[in-house]
């Protein structure tokens, strides 16, 4: 708790992050490497190069390097986030700490196998009102992330999303043909449940998910009613109330 903002708004101020880093140690959104591994073995081979979006100052990298992925990049938008992991992990070779932005990444193209995010975008989201209807300001900054993302991702590479959003909301971000992947999803986790989304560079959306995009470009304000969310009942509280 002694970490948690005056406001949720904060989660995406830079400043919020650099002061938190300053202190805490480690903390590990929607849980750690081992809940959710054997759902992240199908999609990654040890060869791969990673690249890691917001790392924070989980030990997600940390963890997936002692299980033998090597090739690892961090990037997050906190100097005092890079500042403290890449003292940390400066005896692994093959890991590499840059500080940068989500919506520019300043590596060429189709430089990774795998693009892996856990609850980098959750952060970003944070002060959405109604999941059906993200605010134009947050879903052009998604928007440019993603086609960051997929401009970084080489022919059949994988974009990994862990997330707490459930696939009715997020899947109406990620399911656009522009990005040139498919979308596959799996879930995790005991009473809470996280999901963890695959997007594999160069395949097609399922029929389904190409019909959710075509309606959703028809009908951009259409909201539906009477399914009850999450969200909504935890007040739009979303970051506040993740138990790990
Ligand atoms: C909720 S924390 C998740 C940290 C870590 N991925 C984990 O799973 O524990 C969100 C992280 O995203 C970073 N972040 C937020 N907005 C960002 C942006 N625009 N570009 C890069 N990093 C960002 C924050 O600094 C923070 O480390």
């Amino acid at each position: 708790m002694e970490y948690l903002p005056d406001k949720n708004s904060s989660y995406k101020d830079v400043e919020y992050w650099d002061e938190r880093y300053r202190t805490e140690q480690h903390y590990d959104w929607l849980g750690s490497f081992s809940n959710f591994q054997h759902l992240l073995e199908k999609n990654i081979k040890k060869e791969d190069s990673i690249l890691i979006l917001g790392c924070g100052n989980s030990n997600l990298s940390g963890d997936m390097y002692s299980a033998g992925y090597h090739a690892i990049t961090n990037m997050d938008y906190s100097s005092v986030c890079i500042s403290v992991m890449s003292a940390r992990y400066s005896s692994c070779p093959g890991m590499t700490w840059h500080q940068m932005d989500v919506r520019q990444l300043s590596f060429s193209d189709a430089s990774f196998d795998v693009i892996l995010e856990k609850a980098t975008l959750d952060a970003i989201m944070v002060e959405e009102k109604s999941p059906w209807e993200v605010s134009p300001e947050t879903s052009s900054f998604i928007h440019q992330a993603l086609t960051e993302i997929s401009r970084c991702l080489k022919p059949g590479g994988r974009f990994i999303s862990i997330t707490f959003a459930q696939p009715f909301f997020r899947k109406r971000l990620y399911a656009r043909t522009e990005y040139n992947w498919s979308v596959r999803h799996g879930s995790y986790g005991e009473g809470f449940e996280y999901f963890v989304y695959v997007m594999t560079k160069g395949e097609q959306l399922s029929p389904e998910d190409a019909a959710l995009e075509k309606k959703l470009l028809e009908e951009p304000k259409s909201q539906p009613s009477g399914i009850p969310t999450r969200q909504n009942e935890e007040n739009n509280d979303f970051l506040c109330n993740i138990t790990l």
